[in-house]
């Protein structure tokens, strides 16, 4: 059996297609199911549903031998618990956006990022953003948030955020501003190193395919 580790939403929906181009049909939808492991019509592949930010932890540990994250989530994954016993074959080139930082349209960025000031900044993203405004010599005091960043300059609880912007829709229904782009970023394939071994078989087959699927895109 193949475990497959996929979040919800756009991870999902874009992954489908790539799993198309493997014979693989997911068979229940999980926007209108609750079970968390998704049979798929392969007797011998399943998908099972975990937070974002779970699927490194999943593959890492052999609760899945796949899964598909975005860029974002193993670089914060990476800086938290070090990357153990996960290969990272595949920039899927799905689910794309891009990090970046965002304040009121009336702060003055330019200013408080001179050089030696100090700036608040809430986020989901820690390490992306500590390693950001370090890069730049610029202080700042991290504010770790779990969602509705975009609340945070609105409050008064940060100068500024740090987060993933795809249509910018968010940012300006929240009158907020992007002032810097820190990083593109896309979903990745991540696998099991013991089960690329032990599961060679099955997974390489299925690296393959998602490789030309993700090439014959491109071209
Ligand atoms: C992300 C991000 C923004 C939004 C940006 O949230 O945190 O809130 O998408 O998208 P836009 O530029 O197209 O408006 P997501 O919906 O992934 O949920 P999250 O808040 O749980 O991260």
């Amino acid at each position: 059996m193949i475990t497959l580790a996929l979040s919800k939403g756009r991870i999902f929906d874009e992954t489908l297609p790539l799993l198309a181009a493997a014979g693989i049909e997911v068979l229940e939808n999980p926007e209108k199911s609750r079970k968390l492991i998704l049979p798929t019509n392969r007797p011998d592949v399943q998908v099972v549903l975990v937070r974002a930010s779970d699927v490194p932890t999943y593959v890492e540990y052999g609760g899945a031998d796949v899964g598909v994250c975005g860029k974002d989530t193993l670089i914060e994954h990476e800086a938290e618990w070090g990357i153990n016993g996960l290969f990272q074959p595949l920039d899927l080139q799905i689910a794309k956006c891009r990090m970046s930082v965002a304040v009121r349209a009336d702060f003055d960025y330019a200013h408080a990022v001179r050089q030696g000031a100090r700036l608040s900044v809430a986020t989901k993203y820690t390490a992306i953003a500590r390693e950001f405004f370090a890069t730049k010599g610029v202080h700042v005091d991290l504010i770790k948030l779990y969602g509705s960043m975009e609340l945070a300059p609105l409050t008064g609880l940060a100068d500024a955020i740090v987060d993933l912007v795809s249509t910018g829709n968010t940012l300006k229904a929240n009158q907020l501003v992007e002032v810097e782009h820190i990083m593109d970023i896309s979903s990745r394939l991540v696998v099991n190193q013991a089960a690329l071994k032990v599961k060679q078989s099955q997974l390489r087959p299925l690296i393959q395919t998602f490789t030309q699927a993700v090439a014959a895109r491109a071209a």
